[in-house]
């Protein structure tokens, strides 16, 4: 066993989940939101609210996967909003791919409010792949000392 496997195998992905109000967000409210470790959400009224620039800016500041949370085809509060997630999750894997970056750290998991049993095992099966994956290459260590002149 390489020491980088053994690296990996104790690695705890950090993931920033982005989350609609309406469908996945009432799941995590009923299990009083008892995430795993190092998984955080931001809570949005529609997935359509957001745009690659945001998945961009997690990675950026150094989270390992992303994960996008929203309403399944058709149930939609706002109509529309699921297929422009789709969308803003095409063009940002688009862009990944562009970078280099593993597609596996992005997901899109489209449940409805009474989908807990998928969506646990979805996010088991993020941070799963997650942990397959690695560390995010482009996280900047931020305790090595900064040089100042
Ligand atoms: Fe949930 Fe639009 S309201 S994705």
């Amino acid at each position: 066993m390489t020491k980088m496997h053994n690296k990996k195998s104790k690695f705890t992905p950090t993931i920033i989940s982005f989350v609609c109000n309406w469908s996945a967000y009432n799941i995590l409210r009923k299990i009083e939101f008892r995430l795993p470790a190092n998984m955080h959400y931001v809570r949005v009224m529609c997935l359509g609210r957001i745009n690659p620039s945001f998945i961009f800016k997690a990675f950026e500041l150094g989270v390992d996967g992303v994960l996008l949370l929203g309403c399944p085809p058709g149930e939609c509060h706002y109509n529309f909003g699921n297929r422009i997630a789709e969308e803003h999750f095409n063009i940002a894997n688009n862009v990944m791919h562009l970078l280099g970056v593993e597609k596996e750290r992005l997901s899109l998991i489209q449940v409805s409010n009474k989908d807990y049993l998928i969506l646990v095992r979805s996010m088991k099966k993020f941070i799963n792949v997650l942990k397959r994956v690695g560390p995010n290459p482009f996280k900047i260590d931020t305790s090595e000392k900064v040089w100042t002149p």
